[in-house]
């Protein structure tokens, strides 16, 4: 049986090849995220003490801020093997029928973007997530006949950008649940002083600061915006990352001083010169910009409203001052106040 699917992560483009190769190999090697790393190191350890498999784990949050490099994590932490797939790749139950038989008791399957899971491929796995059984249909039609193949004890793992996407008997069938949430700028910094280690990168701390500060609160962007910045220093510098290199090399890659991303600036933007700073449903908004209301929601929105350039309101969402200063307008008086 042919299993296309089903991939191991190699054969990728070359930033996803150095993104791999500076994956963290030990739980204590990944940085910050105090709370998830201590209930998973729990749950590891009373799993492993009862020599049983770990409970199915799902990690929901931002894009790169380390579920995939989490759920690698446990399969190393726990010794089994990992096969990892994703929602939009599975197309039928069949395609699952056998990695999910090859399993051994302990593996880690790891979905990826659960949150676009086809109804059936949900209905397939429910059984076998609960029971650890499948039922396998051997002709196609209404009086097609089936049969029930039993799976070993195996822990499911699933990755999303979109909690809210998940149906609610998907979620509930996880009896680990874990938000990941964007990095402060100090763990950012270690994030940079580890990579630029890995890859021999000399950097002074205010070198260092400056990319984690303005990496979006994320690892993945952390370690991008390091990669330029060691090009630049390379090219016009003498190598060694500074605060003046690492300055010139972001404003030469338009990287916005909060590390504001393109969809970020589209959606305040929006907000200001289209809806006068709001209030604004965010449906309107969405609509504006050609977005779903939930991907700004639960994408967007979050780092926003934390770094203070977005409120959520009763009535929708508003441009604080903060917002209107940094794309150069001046704030409105009134409701809102300069004092924010
Ligand atoms: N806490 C961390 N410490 C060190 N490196 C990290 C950490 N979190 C993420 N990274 C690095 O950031 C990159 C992105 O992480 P990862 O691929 O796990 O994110 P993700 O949450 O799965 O993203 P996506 O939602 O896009 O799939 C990886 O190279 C990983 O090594
Ligand atoms: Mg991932």
């Amino acid at each position: 049986m042919s299993r296309p699917e089903i991939t191991t992560p190699d054969a990728l483009g070359d930033e996803s090849v150095v993104e791999l190769s500076l994956r963290p190999q030990r739980l204590a090697e990944f940085i910050g995220q105090e709370r998830v790393k201590d209930s998973l190191r729990i749950a590891i350890d009373a799993a492993m003490g009862r020599k049983e498999p770990l409970d199915h784990t799902l990690f929901f949050g931002p894009p790169g801020l380390g579920k995939t490099t989490l759920a690698e994590l446990i399969a190393r932490e726990l010794g089994v093997n990992i096969r990892t797939t994703s929602g939009p790749a599975l197309e039928k139950p069949g395609d699952l029928v056998g990695t999910l038989t090859n399993l051994r008791r302990g593996d880690i399957l790891f979905i990826d973007e659960i949150h676009r899971l086809r109804p059936v491929i949900e209905e397939f796995l429910y059984p076998a997530m609960e029971d650890f059984k499948i039922d396998i249909r051997l002709s196609e039609g209404p009086r097609a006949q089936t049969i029930t193949m039993p799976v070993e004890r195996f822990t499911l793992v699933g990755a999303t950008t979109r909690l809210g996407m998940l149906t609610a008997p998907m979620r509930a069938r996880f009896g680990i649940v874990q938000r990941l949430n964007y990095y402060p700028v100090e763990d950012l910094g270690l994030v940079v002083r580890r990579t630029a280690d890995l890859l021999g990168v000399t950097m002074d701390e205010e070198g260092g600061f400056e990319i984690a500060r303005r990496s979006r609160g994320t690892p993945r962007v952390a370690n991008r915006l390091l990669r330029r910045v060691r090009d630049y220093a390379q090219v016009k510098a003498t190598g060694h990352v500074t605060k003046p290199v690492a300055d010139d090399a972001l404003a030469l890659l338009d990287v916005d001083a909060f590390g504001l991303d393109d969809m970020d600036a589209r959606i305040l933007r929006m907000l200001i010169e289209k809806f006068d700073g709001g209030p604004v449903g965010v449906a309107s908004l969405g609509a504006a910009i050609g977005e779903e209301p939930d991907t700004i929601e639960e994408v967007y929105e979050p780092y926003l409203v934390q770094h203070g350039f977005l409120q959520r309101t009763a009535r929708g969402r508003v441009a604080t001052p903060l917002a209107y200063r940094h794309f150069g307008y001046a704030p409105p008086t009134g409701v809102q106040g300069e004092l924010l």
